[in-house]
């Protein structure tokens, strides 16, 4: 028999209206952004998938939670709502709020790191590698092998070998390595989740060598539900109970809340030890504000409170990562070539796949995104050759062994339609794909290239 059908566990209150252009309007737009999807206006954008951060849909609830919220300067009742969320859904005592996930790592880094540490982690996000490398310090990546291959299907591709993270202990001395950081689910590595077995093993390690085991915690739901579905042992346990296991193995966490809390803006950080809170406290006043709003207002406070309610129900997360798989599905069947498993927040497509005779050095994955655009409206985001940027030294452009859009997918705000317009787009563009040119950079900044590069179509 058939089982019934899942659907959004919530219906439509309120709307914003979208506004489809014509192919011959997206040709010049884009030319005149020249070539960067950063330099669009987002009201040319008719369905945008540049991020799945900040751009979620808020409830009811949370609206009514931001009428209430309290903004007073110290000692606010929305903080104490906020900290009160966190203490119950994750079991840390200790809260500080920030305006968002690269302020809380600014703020924890400052008190931990020095000149010459080691911060091994499963594939760090660019925001906190950069707050690590701007310290001196270096982070070393100690993803499974199996992560890094964009064909092999494996439950966990975020999990961290744990033979090269006690190889890093080996060779650096435990006493260089002040934290481990573990991201659920893993950004760079393709939105990919990390088991409840490997983050135990994880915290073992990290238990004997006194490293403190710290998460990044942006999308930590998708993450619980990844393994409700795919770790047998707990296929029969609630998200929030496998959220309270995973998090019992952490002395910390960074959050950026514009993910898995469900706010346009907002981070906190969250700790066990009082000695870290307190010397985080003081860079979290010089940073971000009091210790009671650290950057947020009170109504910001008061709607994260609620949204981890909400992110941690396996309705919720059904219908969210189900979307992101209908995605994936539709580009499969349509012979598009991604990346799998699909990722909870994200499907990547494979631009060196898609587009094989394009030489990496005209930027096939920019192109494609760039094409997906004129054909459909649709916004993504390059993974590729022009986020990874020149080596320092040498000046040289270093293609990534992935070349790849992400298509991230906001949370509770476009449609599975939507979604049919992305597949019908992709496939437009994959039919004329022989005849596409690739491009060359006119003009890019120092570092952080991508969001300002300026580029030209070659053989134009
Ligand atoms: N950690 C992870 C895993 C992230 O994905 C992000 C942001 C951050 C930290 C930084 O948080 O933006 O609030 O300062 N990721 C966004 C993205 C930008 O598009 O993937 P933030």
């Amino acid at each position: 028999m058939d089982a019934m059908p899942y659907a959004e566990p919530y219906k439509i209150k309120m709307i914003k209206t979208i506004r489809q252009n014509t192919r011959e309007d997206r040709i010049k737009l884009i030319k005149e952004a020249e070539y960067n999807l950063f330099a669009l206006n987002a009201d040319d954008i008719y369905i945008d998938l540049l991020t799945d951060s900040g751009t979620g849909a808020m409830s009811d609830k949370q609206w009514a939670a931001m009428m209430e919220g309290d903004e007073s300067y110290a000692g606010s009742t929305s903080f104490r709502k906020m900290k009160n969320s966190i203490n119950s859904l994750l079991g840390f005592e200790y809260v500080l709020p920030t305006h968002q996930g690269r302020a809380a790592e600014n703020v924890l880094f400052s008190a931990i790191l020095k000149e010459g540490h080691i911060v091994p982690g499963n594939a760090h996000f660019d925001t906190t590698k950069g707050h690590i490398e701007f310290r001196k310090a270096v982070a070393i990546d100690c993803t499974i092998k199996e992560g890094k291959d964009p064909n092999l299907n494996h439950p966990f591709k975020g999990n961290v070998d744990i033979d090269a993270f006690e190889s890093v202990i080996k060779q650096y001395g435990s006493e260089k390595i002040p934290i481990f950081i573990l991201t659920i689910t893993c950004n760079s590595g393709g939105g990919q989740p990390v088991s409840l077995e490997n983050i135990k093993a994880v915290a073992e390690v990290c238990r004997k060598h006194e490293i403190k085991l710290i998460f990044d915690a942006a999308r930590f739901a998708e993450n619980a539900y990844f393994i409700k579905k795919r770790e047998d042992k707990y296929k029969n346990s609630t998200i929030r109970e496998i959220v309270a296991q995973m998090f019992s193995y952490a002395d910390g966490c960074t959050m950026s809340s514009k993910k898995d809390a469900i706010v346009n803006m907002g981070g906190f950080i969250g700790l066990r030890d009082a000695e870290i809170y307190r010397k985080c406290s003081t860079f979290n006043i010089i940073f971000e504000g009091y210790l009671t709003y650290g950057g947020m207002s009170g109504r910001d406070m008061a709607a994260l409170a609620q949204g981890l309610y909400e992110s941690t129900t396996f309705e919720y997360l059904e219908s969210r990562i189900g979307q992101t798989e209908y995605l994936g599905k539709l580009l499969k069947e349509r012979g598009i070539p991604v990346l799998e498993p699909f990722g909870g927040h994200a499907v990547y497509v494979n631009a060196k796949e898609f587009l094989p005779e394009m030489d990496q050095e005209h930027y096939p994955a920019q192109v494609l995104g760039v094409e997906l655009y004129i054909e459909a409206g649709v916004r993504g985001v390059e993974i590729g050759t022009v986020l990874a940027d020149r080596d320092p030294v040498n000046r040289k452009n270093r293609p990534p062994e992935l070349e790849l859009l992400r298509l991230a997918i906001p949370r509770r705000t476009y449609t599975n339609n939507h979604m049919d317009v992305v597949a019908w787009g992709l496939q437009k563009v994959m039919e004329r794909r022989d005849k596409l040119k690739g491009l060359e950079i006119t003009y890019e900044a120092p570092i952080m290239r991508h969001f300002t590069a300026k580029f030209k179509r070659l053989g134009n």
